[in-house]
C-alpha cells in the first residue's frame, strides 16, 4: 500500500480547517500524515491543536528574520526538512514571495473564503454582501504568484439570505470550508487530482472548471 502523503499545514490563527484535516486523518478518511504545523503567530490556536494531536508544531516568527524573502525562504527550508509532499495554507495570513516557493509550485494549496475569481484578498464576506451578491462560497486553489489567483480545484457555494451579515455568512460557510478542504486534499493524496503545468488535472484530464462540493460530500464535475 502507498504511504500516506506527507502534509505540512501553515496556519496563523484559530485552526479550524487544520482540525478538520486532523480529524479526517485520525478517522482514516484521508490518506495523509500531517508531519508538521507551522505558524507565524506564537499565539495561534492552530499550534495548540497540532500539539494536542501529537503533531510537531513550529513557530516561525517573522520578527526573527532579516526581511520578508529571508523569512519565506526559512519557512520553506523547514517545510523541505519535514519532507513534505503537499503544503496546505489554512488561514495563513501572509503573502508568500514566489521566489521562495517556486520549487513547490503545484504542491501548495490554499483555502479562500470566496467564489474565486471573485473577491481575492481580505474581508470577502463583507465585500460580497456590499456588492449585492446572491451567492457566496469558498474555494480551494493551487498557490501561484497571483494572490488568490492560482487555478481553482474545487468550490462550495451558498445562497446569501436576506438579513445575512458578514459574521453569519462566515459562520454558515465555515463547516462547508472544512468539508471542501478535506475532500480536496483527499483527491490530491489519492493521486486523482494534480497540477500539470499550471492546469488542474483530474484522472489525468484537464479540468475546465472547478469541482463542486455536493451535499453528499463528493466533489463533482460541473456540467458544461
Ligand atoms: C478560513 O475562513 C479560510 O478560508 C481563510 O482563513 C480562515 C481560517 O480559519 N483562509 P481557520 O483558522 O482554519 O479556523
Amino acid at each position: 500500500m502507498k504511504a500516506p502523503m506527507r502534509v505540512v499545514v501553515l496556519a496563523s490563527g484559530r485552526g479550524s480547517n487544520l482540525q478538520a484535516l486532523i480529524d479526517a486523518q485520525r478517522d482514516g478518511r484521508l490518506p495523509i500524515r500531517i508531519v508538521g504545523v507551522l505558524s507565524d503567530k506564537p499565539s495561534a490556536r492552530a499550534l495548540e491543536l497540532a500539539a494536542a494531536a501529537g503533531i510537531p508544531a513550529f513557530v516561525c516568527d517573522p520578527r526573527e528574520a532579516t526581511d520578508r524573502l529571508a523569512y519565506d525562504r526559512s519557512l520553506f527550508a523547514r517545510i523541505e526538512a519535514l519532507e513534505a509532499e503537499l503544503v496546505v495554507l489554512a488561514g495563513f495570513m501572509r503573502i508568500l514571495d514566489p521566489r521562495a516557493f517556486a520549487p513547490w509550485l503545484g504542491r501548495i494549496i490554499n483555502i479562500h473564503p470566496s467564489l474565486l475569481p471573485l473577491y481575492p484578498g481580505l474581508h470577502t464576506h463583507r465585500r460580497a454582501l456590499e456588492a449585492g451578491e446572491t451567492r457566496h462560497g469558498a474555494s480551494v486553489h493551487f498557490v501561484t504568484a497571483d494572490l488568490d489567483g492560482g487555478p481553482v480545484i474545487a468550490q462550495v457555494g451558498i445562497d446569501i439570505l436576506a438579513g445575512d451579515t458578514a459574521q453569519n455568512l462566515a459562520d454558515r460557510l465555515l463547516p462547508l470550508e472544512h468539508r471542501l478542504l478535506v475532500r480536496s486534499v483527499g483527491m490530491i493524496a489519492s493521486g486523482r487530482l494534480c497540477w500539470s503545468s499550471g492546469v488542474v488535472c483530474l484522472d489525468s484530464r484537464a479540468l475546465n472548471s472547478p469541482l463542486v462540493l455536493e451535499a453528499d460530500d463528493s466533489l463533482a464535475i460541473r456540467p458544461e
